[in-house]
């Protein structure tokens, strides 16, 4: 009996499998089935028309100023006329509550079928109150603090209008050159997936149908990140293993934190876009991981397969992409354009569309739109929560945490409130607009805390002098930003100021706009002729406290060798000022640790901690290993780094190891001591290195760290635990294995964490 109730239920499954595996062979779609459609979708699917469905799969820019009359020409009265018709699904780029109403009114009251639409909007780090870029954000390696801003930005967007955002952006990156890694968790794989989760979670809160969470993205899948010479929009070349255990865990796990959809990316893997891509769509985000949202395009990438070389024409992509499991155009026109004629001729399934409807129904059902469509529409919460003062501390905490000490050989830091003179010079410290970064839609200009107002706000005195201009044009997320700024008639009034101070604080780095997408750089010195400005200074007064703003990691090899004091203060944003102070003036003593490796030289790029070993690791006194001929191969500043004011030390490391026990395989324990003078905070970082696998593994690779704040002289024990998958790694089919063998155990304070254990595990 038990044996004929396993075969029965065997058969369904094997069935599926061999048609999967089918499928996948011979490129047609595989339409998974969608988990627990409600009744009132299923029925909805039933009443609607094919342009309906397409309608739901299709997405349009903000297009009408929603608070001004029905437009009646051009571009906005053909999308206007669409929506009333049903033939749109989701817009972007359409907030506050006033506009989100008016819009969701013509698709609610007007459409035949009245479905509500979803408001998209890039909520990359806050909203109106701006938090540090996401890059920033990582380094202070606190998940909860991360997931706080998240939840922050969820609340003032929501409040506005907005319902879905873009984000969070986890696509691993190794090249700084590359200007979006500001918008990402750096990389490593490990640090990006706790990242991209707590986002998510943030995002999205415990209840998704509530009005003051949103709907998350997780992008860019797949392989964004690595762009070739870090140029945007660049072809990307990666192996297999780098795809299965670098690029993918991320989105693996935002995926399993429930994240509402996926963006897909403008490019290529293996020669195929990403937006018409059935093994990285169906394969893998619907079969093997069992995603429940839907899939939207990136903005243009069904109709840049055509550009690629991919399809033949709009129509030939739009089949392409519909069929590779892309559930929604992004401003392509495609699918509003061409997917009705595809169906017709059966060159894309029926089932196709419905799986897509299906998908973006359930998402919209489970924000509670069909209950409320108007949930996210509430004046007196648009009059309350953006800006709000609370989020002003929540941004002010993570502000505070993003930052890392990278120098500070003399303890010249923090400076002493009785310090005679304090210099500032520097375009940055005055700038309110930087310090927000790219990606911040929703924020107003010029509403940072400057450095200056942070020191003003601490009754610090000081002279300031800004020495140089960082940009000349105006800019802005739409104008390209080129720097050709030489005016050096500032120079002398810096100078002057310097000789009379006891100390200088140089504010340097890169304008808000100078990182974000469409802004890869192919040097990563400060812009423009502030590198002059510091030299000029410098030789007049060394004692400088070189503050740096940039949205990436620049190349700082002349500070580290020439200045005592660097503090990496990224973008920060709305409590820029104050963060900032509160470091150089010992409030907060840094706990901030890079994301990403910080090199050299602009040469040693792709530079990164979790590297293979190589066949010729060396060194040897030969000519003939792995290395440069003038330059070391070592970074200016190591994956995990980070100064405090205090000191920690790490001993008696212990590892023990379970074989039965798979969530507790193995366990790690370390004793950590705060051994200088005052309070601190750790992150404490354990790596692994499995030496022998039929698959090489890389030289270290993070599995776990704490947070552990100490006071003077305190002493803890600190505990990690390994699951086995964390010894585990992707095979080049995306099979997790775990083979036995000897392995390593490092902890420490960055990832040259020399601290060390090993262990055989059978
Ligand atoms: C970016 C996406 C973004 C979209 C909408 C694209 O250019 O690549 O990350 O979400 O625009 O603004």
């Amino acid at each position: 009996m038990n044996i004929l109730r396993t075969i029965t239920l065997a058969i369904p499954v094997i069935f599926t499998w061999l048609l999967m595996i089918n499928c996948s062979k011979k490129n047609t779609p595989v339409v998974q089935e969608t988990p627990n459609p409600t009744n009132r979708i299923e029925k909805l699917l039933q009443e609607m028309t094919l342009e309906e469905k397409i309608g739901q799969m299709t997405q349009y820019n903000g297009f009408w100023d929603a608070t001004g009359p029905v437009p009646n020409g051009g571009d906005a009265k053909w999308k206007y006329d669409h929506l009333r018709s049903g033939k749109v699904g989701a817009v972007l780029n359409v907030s506050g509550v006033e506009n989100v109403r008016k819009m969701q009114e013509v698709a609610v009251k007007e459409s035949r079928l009245g479905i509500p639409l979803l408001f998209g909007l890039d909520v990359i780090h806050g909203h109106k109150t701006v938090s540090p870029i996401p890059l920033a954000e990582s380094a202070s390696w606190d998940l909860e603090a991360i997931k706080e801003s998240a939840r922050m930005a969820a609340i003032e967007a929501s409040a506005r209008g907005i319902n879905w955002t873009f984000a969070p952006m986890v696509d691993i990156s190794r090249d700084a050159r590359w200007g979006r890694v500001m918008e990402g968790g750096g990389e490593d794989p490990y640090l990006g997936s706790q990242i991209g989760k707590a986002r998510v979670q943030g995002f999205q809160g415990a209840d998704l149908s509530a009005h003051n969470t949103i709907a998350a993205t997780a992008k860019h899948l797949a392989g964004y990140g690595f762009s070739e010479s870090g140029r945007d929009y660049n072809t990307v070349d990666v192996g297999t293993s780098t795809l299965y255990n670098v690029i993918l865990p991320p989105f693996k796990a935002c995926v399993d934190a429930g994240v509402s959809s996926v963006m897909n990316s403008f490019n290529t893997l293996n020669g195929i876009p990403a937006t018409g891509n059935h093994f990285l769509q169906r394969d893998l985000l619907n079969g093997r991981w069992d995603f429940n949202g839907f899939v939207v395009s990136d903005w243009g990438s069904i109709k840049e397969m055509i550009d690629h070389g991919h399809a033949a024409d709009l129509e030939d992509a739009t089949i392409k992409a519909a069929n590779a499991g892309s559930n929604m155009d992004m401003e392509s026109y495609a699918y509003v354009n061409h997917l009705k004629k595809a169906v017709e001729e059966g060159k894309v399934k029926m089932e196709v569309i419905d799986d897509a409807v299906r998908r973006i129904l359930n998402i919209k059902e489970q924000l509670g739109l069909f209950d409320d469509p108007y949930r996210y529409c509430d004046a007196a919460r648009e009059k309350e929560l953006p800006n709000h003062k609370d989020h002003h501390a929540t941004a002010l905490d993570i502000a505070r945490k993003s930052i890392v000490l990278l120098k500070n050989n003399k303890n010249n830091l923090p400076l002493s409130t009785s310090q005679k003179s304090i210099a500032v010079i520097g375009p940055l410290a005055s700038d309110k607009n930087s310090p927000l970064g790219s990606w911040r839609f929703g924020s107003d200009d010029n509403t940072a805390i400057s450095v200056l107002e942070g020191l003003d706000a601490q009754n610090i005195s000081y002279k300031y002098e800004k020495g140089a201009e960082l940009v000349t044009a105006k800019t802005s997320f739409l104008e390209e930003v080129k720097v050709n700024e030489t005016d050096k008639s500032g120079f002398d009034a810096a100078i002057k100021l310097a000789k009379e101070s006891e100390v200088v604080i140089m504010v340097l780095g890169e304008h808000g706009f100078q990182s974000g997408e469409g802004r890869s750089r192919t040097k990563l010195d400060f812009p423009g002729v502030q590198q002059e400005l510091l030299e000029a200074v410098h030789a007049v007064n060394p004692n400088i406290i070189l503050v740096v703003m940039s949205g990436r990691p620049l190349v700082l090899t002349w500070a580290e060798e020439n200045l005592p004091a660097i503090v990496q203060s990224w973008q920060l944003g709305t409590q820029s000022g104050h963060a900032i102070t509160d470091v150089l003036m010992g409030n907060y003593n840094p706990s901030g640790k890079l994301p990403m490796t910080f090199p050299r030289s602009v040469g040693q790029i792709p530079i990164y901690y979790n590297a293979l070993k190589t066949g010729r690791p060396g060194p040897i006194d030969l000519v003939f290993w792995s290395h440069y001929i003038d330059e070391s191969n070592a970074p200016l500043y190591p994956f995990g780094y980070g100064l405090s004011y205090t000191n920690f030390k790490y001993s008696n490391l212990k590892t023990t190891h379970q074989a039965v026990d798979q969530a507790n395989f193995v366990k790690v324990t370390v004793t950590l001591k705060n051994t200088g003078k005052r309070a601190g905070r750790e992150v404490a970082q354990l790596y692994i290195r499995d030496l022998v696998a039929s698959i090489a593994r890389p030289v270290k690779e993070l599995k776990g760290f704490q947070l552990v704040d100490l006071d003077a002289n305190e002493s803890k024990t600190i505990e990690f635990t390994l699951h086995k998958d964390d010894l585990s790694f992707y095979d080049n089919e995306g099979k997790l294995i775990f083979e036995p063998g000897k392995f390593e155990f490092f902890v420490g304070g960055d990832s040259n964490a020399s601290l060390q254990e090993s262990l055989v595990i059978e």
